[in-house]
This record gives C-alpha cells, structure tokens and sequence, in this order.
C-alpha cells in the first residue's frame, strides 16, 4: 500500500471519529424537530462512510477467500451446476444486511419491479423462497376463491390439469395436494417437452388447467399451447424454473419477432436455487398474467390473508376498519381478515439483493450456457466415438433455448447406469431428467392419475436419459476435459 493511500485512510478514519463524537452529542442535545433532522443528516453521512468501508473490506475479503481454483484434470470436480457470484453479489448482500430489515423491503420491491420485464409482462413479480413454492403458490392459485371476484370459476376437488410425466416433482405435487387429479402425459424423446397435439388430445370434460415445465431450458410450443388454452378456456402455467431466457419465435403483424417463455402463460415460475440461471441462495419467483391473477397468489404466499400491506406498513388499503366480511364483525381489522388456506413464503431482502445484483449480470450468464451447449453439441456430433453412442437433446424447433444443462440419450448397446458412474468417479458431474417418469416414483404409489397414452418415451428416458453441465462457470479446459471423459465413458459403459 502506497503512503499516500495510508495517508488518505488515516484521515478518513480520523474524520469518521470526529464526526460520530459530534453527532452523537448533537444528538442528545437536539430538542426540536429542525435539530433533529440537521443531526440526522449527519448521522447519515456516517451511516454512508461506514457502509463503504464495509464494502471496501468485503472485496478486499471476496479477492482473498473466493480466488479461482486451478483446474487439475481428474482432480478437481466439474460439477453439473454451479452458482457464478462475484463480489458485487457479496456487497449487494451486506448492503442489505446492514439495512436489519431482513424481510421484504427495499430489495424485494426492486427486484419484484425488474422481472417481470423479462417476461413482456407488466407489474410487480411476487418472489417467494423457492421454485417450489412459486409453482404451489401459482397451481393453488387456480383454486383460489378470489377469482370469483372477477368471474372465473376457481378449480375444483376432482378437476382435471394435464402435466408431463417426465420432470420434476414440484410441477406435479401442487395439482395432487389441491386435491385435483393430474392427466400425465408422454413428452417428445427427442427435446423432453410435451408435444401440442398430446396435450390437445388429453382433454376430456373435466380438464380445466395445463400445467408444464419448459424442460431443461428447451422451450415446449407454449405459444400454440396457450392458443388452444385461451380457446378452450383453460389455465396455463408455465414452470419457467429451468428456463429464464429461452425464446420463441413467434409471427406478429410486423413480422418474426422473439417472445420470451413465461410471456404466454396465466402464471411463469422461476427457480433461484444455485443449480438456476441465476441465484438468490433459496428463492423463485412467481409472474402473473394481470394484476388480479396476482392478487390471489399474493394472498396464498401471505398467509392467506385478503390485505396487501408489505411487511411494516399498515393501511394501504385507505379502509382498513371499515371493510364488512360475511360473518366477522363490522370494521374488523383488515389485516386479520383470511380469504384464501394460505402460507407464508415470502423471501427476504438479504436474498432478493444478492437476486438484483445477478440479475444484471443474466445476459452473460444466458449467452454462456448457449455457448457451451454449442460446443458440447459439436463436439458430440462430430466425433463418430462419441455419436454412435449418445443422442442429444435437440432444441425445440422454432425456439431459443436457455439451457439448464445438456441432455443426452444413451443409444442402444450404452448402459447409463455404468456412463454415469464413469464420469463421476472420473470427476464429472451427472444428473438424470430428475424423477424421470414421475409415476414410477416411491412417493406417488396409490396416488389418483389419469395417464394418457402409454407414457413409453417417459419410460425410456427412465432407464436412458442424463445430463452434463453448461454452467456459466465452465471454462475451454473444463469443457475439452469433459468431452474427454464422455468418449471414454461411452467406451466403458459398451455393453
Ligand atoms: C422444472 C423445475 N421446477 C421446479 C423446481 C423447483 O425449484 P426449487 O429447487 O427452487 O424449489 C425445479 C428445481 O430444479 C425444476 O427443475
């Protein structure tokens, strides 16, 4: 450190010093409203030093403690997801944690004001703490007796909603604890996502929603879905959770134009979990359609409640005494009154900062993933070794994915189980298309289905099916090791 740096450093401390004696006696001091305010002022210049020198330190500390690794080839893990964070994501979080709101606040309402841009969509988000609660939040939603309010029928015990089979386990849990039956339905081997006219042909009287996720980053035709949905007077939700950035092209008036997933939909959810486009820690958020289908998942991640203050105000409403509820007294306090069987799910400030200061950084993130999708693409189909023994996932024509990962199928003659256990033990990280057909799963034995068709390409991506890492945080030398180790891997696991 240089002296003149030193010099600077002493004098600032110096006049911090100073000024907190100075202001701290002012303070006792002051007697009137104008006093109070003029010390104020400088305890806020104090407060603003302060918070920088925090931020100076925590830098200083991210250089230190979160330095990259070197890559040793068989050595170091290359994991299939990894969070990217930097040291703007580390001050963003002390910003927040030095506020000691630590609820929602001041860094909920920013980033619940910046999502839904992604999404074409106006509004607020509604962010939540997981993926898993955006999508039971926004499913239960569909049942919630606040649509009445506005004419829609809610959904019903017994009610039908058509999912995929082949997914994840929070897609389809909010339709069986609501107490409706869901209509599983086979995907396309080739890109993992429902085809339009499967989804069409589920249908029967009872059907009243659809819900699906866009696998893996790969969009499904949401746009023709959500067509057929808006025809037939259906919900949509679309689990955007793996997916944040994917596109459509879809045809407008002027032309070809690019419409983001999450856009077509009653509802999108997103994932913030570290495995995600971006992170907040635990976290997601839900997008809704129009200020009113927002209300009512509001409510449901609020406890329920029929009041829309944020944490710490009272009265937004203006009548807070002075609403009349069936059977509560007359003015009951509006706070307390219950419209929906709700929960509290909200996220915090700490999280939804470290979610604003990735969120600057998303369109990095996106472009990395797609690279490395391409690279990992090319290398595959190019090398015969390779090609012979693994069929990639394609993207969904007519689409942009924003990968989560990159999918494969084992051709006949690899056994995944023994690929898969090659590459780990060799330091690559796997992953299968999660509970793969979900209605083979332990937990769902005894549970009411409709099953649509034979579910056969569910069942082949069961025994077939896995995924490597596009993560932002993979370099040229992680990518060339874990082509390596693919050809390898397909070597071993002949059958
Ligand atoms: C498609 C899909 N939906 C929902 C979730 C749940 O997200 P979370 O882990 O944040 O609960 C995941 C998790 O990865 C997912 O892949």
């Amino acid at each position: 450190m240089s002296a003149e740096f030193l010099l600077r450093r002493r004098r600032r401390r110096q006049w911090l010093r100073r000024r907190t004696v100075f202001v701290v006696a002012a303070l006792t001091r002051a007697d009137t409203p104008g006093r109070q305010s003029a010390v104020l002022s400088g305890v806020n210049d104090i407060e603003t030093e302060l918070r920088k020198r925090v931020f100076d330190a925590a830098r200083a500390f991210f250089a230190t403690a979160h330095a990259p690794k070197p890559f040793v080839p068989g050595v170091t893990y290359v994991p299939v997801t990894a969070k990217v964070i930097d040291e703007r994501d580390l001050v963003s979080l002390l910003d927040a944690s030095l506020d000691l709101w630590l609820t929602a606040g001041r860094f909920s309402r920013d980033l619940e004001a910046k999502l839904p841009a992604r999404m074409n969509r106006k509004g607020n988000a509604l962010l939540v703490n997981s993926g898993s609660s955006a999508n039971l939040v926004a499913i239960s939603a569909l049942g919630s007796p606040m649509l009445r309010d506005f004419n829609v029928k809610p959904l019903e015990r017994g009610d039908e909603v058509i999912t995929a089979a082949a997914g994840f386990p929070t897609t389809l849990n909010p339709i069986i604890q609501n107490g409706w039956v869901p209509v599983l339905i086979d995907v396309d081997f080739a890109t993992l996502n429902a085809l339009p006219e499967t989804v069409m042909a589920a249908r029967s009287a009872k059907t009243r929603a659809v819900v699906l996720a866009h696998t893996l980053g790969n969009p499904y035709r949401v746009d023709k879905i959500a067509e057929w949905c808006r025809r037939e007077g259906l919900f949509l939700v679309e689990d955007c959770c793996d997916a944040l950035g994917a596109t459509l092209q879809t045809a407008t008036d002027s032309g070809a134009a690019a419409a983001p997933v999450g856009s077509f939909g009653d509802y999108a959810t997103l994932s913030f979990y570290p495995a995600h486009h971006i992170t907040t820690g635990e976290g997601g958020a839900v997008i809704a359609r129009d200020g009113r289908m927002r209300r009512a998942v509001e409510s449901l991640r609020d406890w329920g409640r029929d009041c829309w203050c944020e944490p710490g105000k009272d009265n937004t409403c203006g009548k807070r005494f002075a609403w009349t509820f069936d059977g509560l007294p007359c003015g009951y306090d509006h706070k307390y009154v219950y419209s929906t069987i709700g929960y509290n799910l909200k996220m915090t400030d700490m999280q939804a900062a470290i979610g604003l200061s990735q969120l600057d950084k998303l369109d990095g993130f996106i472009a990395a993933r797609r690279r490395n999708w391409q690279t990992l693409f090319d290398a595959v189909t190019s090398n015969p070794a390779l090609s012979e023994g693994l069929i990639p996932v394609r993207a969904t024509p007519g689409t942009e994915p924003s990968w989560f990962g990159f999918p494969m199928h084992c051709a006949n003659g690899v056994d995944r189980e023994k690929l898969t256990r090659f590459l780990e033990e060799h330091k690559v990280g796997t992953r299968l298309l999660f509970g793969s057909n979900l209605a083979k799963q332990p937990a769902y034995k005894g549970i009411e289905f409709r099953r649509h068709g034979d579910l056969a390409a569910s069942d082949e991506i069961l025994k077939r099916t896995f995924w490597i890492g596009v993560h932002p945080g993979l370099d040229a030398a992680r990518i060339s090791y874990m082509v390596e180790q693919l050809e390898a891997a397909v070597k071993a696991a002949r059958r």
